[in-house]
């Protein structure tokens, strides 16, 4: 079975993507998978061809604005002009949001549903995970554990589908740890100090867009 997991974060150090890529691969033992950052290469014609050919295609990227970000449109876009010869190529995506909500991300799943009728391919099914910056912090709790007891189950399901190129429910998830200490926390390991790096004060956060 071809498996091809397209990496859809422009991020450019290491992505909550490519922790999710990491999770999704260790399901897939002796199958002959392959990943290709859509975001930030541009690809041959050959890892073109292998992605029209696969089994199952695999999209996992970053909610932004709702939405999907501009470099993966462009992708989808292009793969949308290049066309499928072959239908029976099933589509999954793994969609990761900053929020707590991973409910946050059905707009975004409704956009690849859009695009797989347009492109005439079989929607199979999307997990949507919250509090996304987050996780890389619970990469050394397993799957299926504490905080990530929510992921593992969805993560099981979601393995399962694309190993026998079944459909299945949307599945959002938000870690089994409590909101508010999701925002106290959050704020602390990441949002604060990724503002101070690009030179913003912590009030300029709180701002509101009038
Ligand atoms: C331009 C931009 C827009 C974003 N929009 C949203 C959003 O609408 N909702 C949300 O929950 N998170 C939003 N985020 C947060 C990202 O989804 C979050 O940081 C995610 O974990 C990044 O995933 P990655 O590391 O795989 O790129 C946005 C981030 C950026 C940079």
């Amino acid at each position: 079975m071809n498996i091809c997991i397209l990496n859809g974060s422009p991020k450019a150090g290491k992505s909550t993507s490519e922790l999710l890529i990491e999770y999704l691969s260790a399901y897939f033992g002796g199958n002959e998978t392959v990943t290709f950052n859509v975001c930030k290469t541009h690809l041959s014609e050959e890892q073109f061809s292998r992605i029209q050919n696969s089994d199952a295609l695999v999209f996992v990227f970053p909610l932004y604005i709702d939405g999907i970000n501009s470099r993966l449109l462009r992708f989808l876009i292009e793969l949308e002009k290049r066309g499928f010869a072959d239908k029976s190529t099933l589509v999954y995506c793994i969609i990761n949001n900053g929020f707590y909500e991973g409910r946050q991300n059905a707009a975004a799943a409704d956009i690849m549903k859009n695009w797989c009728k347009a492109v005439g391919l079989t929607y199979g099914q999307t997990l949507g995970a919250g509090a996304g910056e987050m996780l890389p912090f619970l990469k050394n709790i397993p799957l299926g554990h504490g905080p990530n007891r929510n992921l593992g189950i969805a993560f099981r399901e979601l393995s399962r589908n694309i190993l026998s190129l079944k459909c299945g429910e949307d599945m959002f998830v938000s870690p089994n740890w409590p909101r508010f200490l999701w925002k106290i926390a959050s704020s602390l390991k990441f949002w604060y100090p990724r503002a101070k790096e690009n030179g913003i004060k912590r009030k300029r956060l709180k701002d509101k867009v009038s």
